[in-house]
């Protein structure tokens, strides 16, 4: 019935915001002790304090007891390639051996690869195949989630990526937010012609993506070796014509000027930024672009992670994301993200959290109704097993998500 009352949390960790939080208001997560919140039709309508009455009719309602439980808002995963066909289980161990991910790209590997088996993968396949691939991630508290397509490279597999997602979005709890990223690589039929390939994207595909309402973002893969500064400011410039919302893959590989591109461009996020220099992350500061950070796919790399603990101290708006793909990050872990966060890129405990609720719904603009406990948002929200937010890092690696609610309705009771 979508009506639920959840009471007595340990904590309601409300993460309370309807934007994106700069630098030092990323430390403040608002936390209610003892708190009870009320979810009607779907909707948060009640946040209360310890000891305040319920003022509705209980018997409309059920009832959650969550004593010793800390309450949190679902996460919000803003940067997914979870659409696509086969795996890359050798080139794993190929880099175990010390080969480089962009020398396996070069030589036919990598996003080339998993595009041939995309291409090959009939729609239905990749359909069970997101639909498990959704079920793993709400385990771990996900409830919304951006996916990219970027595995087709052609017009036809591209826009198969886009309808699966359609379709999953229709039919599953979770909530997928598109992205259209016709630039993820070049494939082989386009080498050496990647200007043409880039006006193919612009001309062949926005218009038909934008009028099947396939996409709300689109992205680029800017990178040495992969698509210029100066492709990527034409092609994301002809996206915002369309009305698209703008991502970057930047500075994931070498420190290529992405960062300062996302600025001027005022992108709404720029993604990866291992190698962002320290002009990119003032202007993206001062530009208001959100840092989304994976640190996920920096430890699979065994790459440097993104400096984000500068990057919050430079007052940027700082995401977290997992990057789930079959290549550089396939991994859906939440824990180890967590962990990763505070441990290697050296964010507090509550910066962590609020990169990956509030300000994770703000890089895929879904700031005003996801993300945070506040009245009128979206009643999607975890209990976890443990009193405190504290333990979502510091029990390493382990899932701490008990029960998992989305617009009212328990979908997880692990
Ligand atoms: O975000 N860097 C580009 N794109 C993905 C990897 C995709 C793949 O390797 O299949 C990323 O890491
Ligand atoms: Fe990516």
């Amino acid at each position: 019935m979508n009506n639920l009352i959840i009471k007595n949390a340990s904590q309601v960790v409300t993460c309370s915001g309807n934007k994106g939080k700069h630098g030092k208001e990323m430390s403040d997560l608002h936390v209610i002790d003892d708190g009870t919140v009320i979810v009607t039709d779907g909707i948060i309508t009640q946040v209360l304090k310890a000891g305040v009455t319920i003022p509705v009719n209980e018997n409309d309602y059920e009832v959650i007891h969550a004593e010793g439980k800390a309450l949190l808002p679902g996460f919000v995963d803003p940067h997914t390639h979870f659409i696509f066909g086969g795996y890359r289980e050798e080139e794993f161990s190929w880099r175990m051996r010390g080969d480089s991910y962009m020398s396996i790209m070069e030589r036919g590997g990598g996003i080339v690869n998993t595009t041939k088996a995309t291409r090959d993968a009939a729609e239905n396949e990749l359909y069970e195949l997101g639909k498990q691939r959704l079920d793993a991630m709400m385990k771990f508290g996900i409830t919304t989630v951006e996916g990219k397509s970027g595995y087709g490279l052609d017009k036809e597999t591209e826009l198969k990526q886009l309808r699966v997602m359609k379709q999953l979005n229709q039919s599953h709890p979770m909530d997928i937010v598109s992205t259209f990223m016709g630039a993820h690589a070049v494939p082989a039929e386009w080498k050496g012609r990647e200007d043409a390939f880039v006006n193919f994207n612009i001309n062949e595909l926005f218009s038909v993506v934008a009028k099947e309402e396939l996409a709300e973002c689109v992205d680029i893969f800017c990178e040495k070796n992969v698509f210029t500064i100066e492709q990527s400011r034409r092609y994301l410039t002809a996206a915002r014509k369309y009305g698209f919302k703008l991502k970057i893959h930047a500075d994931e590989i070498v420190s290529f000027g992405g960062a300062e591109l996302a600025a001027e461009l005022k992108v709404l996020s720029a993604d990866h930024l291992l190698q962002a220099s320290d002009e990119g992350i003032r202007a993206m500061a001062q530009s208001g672009v959100i840092a989304t950070l994976l640190p996920l796919t920096a430890f699979s790399l065994r790459e440097d992670y993104a400096r984000g603990r500068e990057m919050i101290d430079n007052n940027c708006v700082v995401a977290l994301a997992t990057d789930l793909n079959p290549g550089s990050s396939f991994t859906s872990s939440v824990p180890l993200l967590f962990a990763l966060a505070c441990i290697y890129m050296h964010l507090s405990v509550e910066e962590s959290i609020t990169a990956f609720t509030i300000n994770s719904a703000a890089a895929i603009d879904r700031a005003d109704c996801i993300g945070s406990i506040d009245v009128g948002k979206q009643g999607d929200l975890i209990l976890l097993q443990f009193p405190s937010y504290k333990f979502l890092p510091y029990h390493i690696g382990m899932n701490l998500v008990e029960t998992v609610i989305k617009k009212g309705n328990i979908i997880i009771n692990n």
